[in-house]
């Protein structure tokens, strides 16, 4: 790929400025665990499993922060450098299992010296980057079988390499497919209000040249019911026991077109989005964002001061309308409950 969205380079985080994208390409540099929690919250780097992959390194560039004498202290900052990391963003659950896996390499580690736990969670979180990419290539092969030759795809938000430590999920599958010689083009939908689909599944697609034509949200109905869309692909940011699956807000709306039209709807996610503690959908955490990313657009008002805003980041597509959920270990339909579960123990 022409880009990198995150690594760790020197002791430091690098990351793609993604609120800068598409008009400029900016790689920005961090040095402590404070900065990577603050560039997660503000959307430099956003997608749940780059997210996941930036809290790890975050913790990574914490523990070498921490200044202690005692395993006890130690252990202690290196909890609150977790729940700074822990609170920058809700729903994606990957971020939590990230967090989780450093704490516990962390702990299986107490008995070395404090420099050598330090390296070991800089292995670790540089690991996790790197497995990513290696999961969403897997993602890619197993999901490219179910895209038709000469589909048009719709998607939503943006689940590709910016999402990702790379490749990206659904735009992982559409990417494997492309690279097998299907002639297959992307619908990207513009994803109001921070416009993923616009600013930045556009520009990625457009740099490896995988045909990508721009609607905004409120098209997608006209060209499915026009026949006009062959699939939809989407990707996850937490995905309950039952199969239910949040994603960028807007997600449901096109998963219920989409079935009123009979067209398949597909999610693409790694394992680690799985949140087999929540029973149902009803219990993903949904974040809330800030008004002005709906009453402003580029810094311009686009609509009355003061007017009254609810601005919900992610919503919930019941699993009755995924027709098929796309992972590293394979493909799953229909009873969620039990295949869901098989995968994780596999
Ligand atoms: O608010 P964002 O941009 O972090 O939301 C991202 C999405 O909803 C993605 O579709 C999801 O995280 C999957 S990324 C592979």
């Amino acid at each position: 790929m022409s880009f990198r969205t995150i690594e760790w380079k020197d002791n430091k985080v690098i990351m793609i400025d993604q609120t800068r994208l598409p008009g400029e390409e900016v790689y920005n540099e961090y040095g402590d665990f404070q900065s990577v929690a603050e560039a997660i919250r503000g959307m430099i780097i956003r997608g749940a499993p780059a997210i996941g992959v930036a809290a790890a390194m975050g913790v990574a560039l914490g523990a070498r922060e921490i200044v202690a004498d005692t395993h006890d202290s130690f252990f202690q900052q290196l909890s609150n450098v977790c729940d700074v990391m822990a609170r920058t963003r809700p729903t994606a659950v990957n971020l939590f299992w990230a967090i989780e896996r450093m704490k516990r390499v962390a702990e299986t580690h107490r008995d070395k010296d404090l420099n050598a736990i330090r390296e070991i969670l800089k292995a670790e979180a540089i690991r996790i980057e790197e497995e990513d990419l290696a999961i969403c290539r897997a993602i890619g092969k197993n999901g490219a079988v179910l895209i038709k030759e000469n589909a048009t795809i719709l998607t939503h938000c943006n689940a590709g390499g910016l999402a990702t430590a790379g490749y990206g999920t659904a735009l992982g599958v559409i990417r494997a497919a492309h690279e097998a010689g299907k002639k297959i083009q992307v619908f990207a939908d513009e994803t109001r209000p921070w416009l993923q689909g616009a600013r930045l599944t556009a520009w990625e697609l457009m740099k490896e040249e995988i045909p990508v034509t721009l609607i905004a949200d409120n098209m997608a109905g006209f060209f499915m019911k026009k026949g006009e869309i062959t699939c939809c692909i989407v990707g996850a940011d937490r995905i309950a026991a039952n199969g239910d699956t949040a994603n960028k807000i807007g997600t449901y709306s096109v998963a219920v077109l989409a079935r009123e039209n009979n067209i398949p709807f597909y999610v693409a996610a790694p394992v680690s989005t799985f949140d087999l503690s929540l029973a149902s959908g009803d219990e993903i955490p949904i974040e809330e964002r800030h008004s002005r990313e709906v009453t402003h657009l580029s810094g311009f008002p686009v609509a009355p001061e003061g007017v009254k805003v609810r601005n919900p980041a992610f919503d919930v597509t019941p699993a009755k309308y995924i027709t098929a959920i796309i992972t590293e270990k394979g493909v799953v339909k229909g009873d969620y409950l039990k295949q869901l579960v098989a995968l994780t123990r596999q």
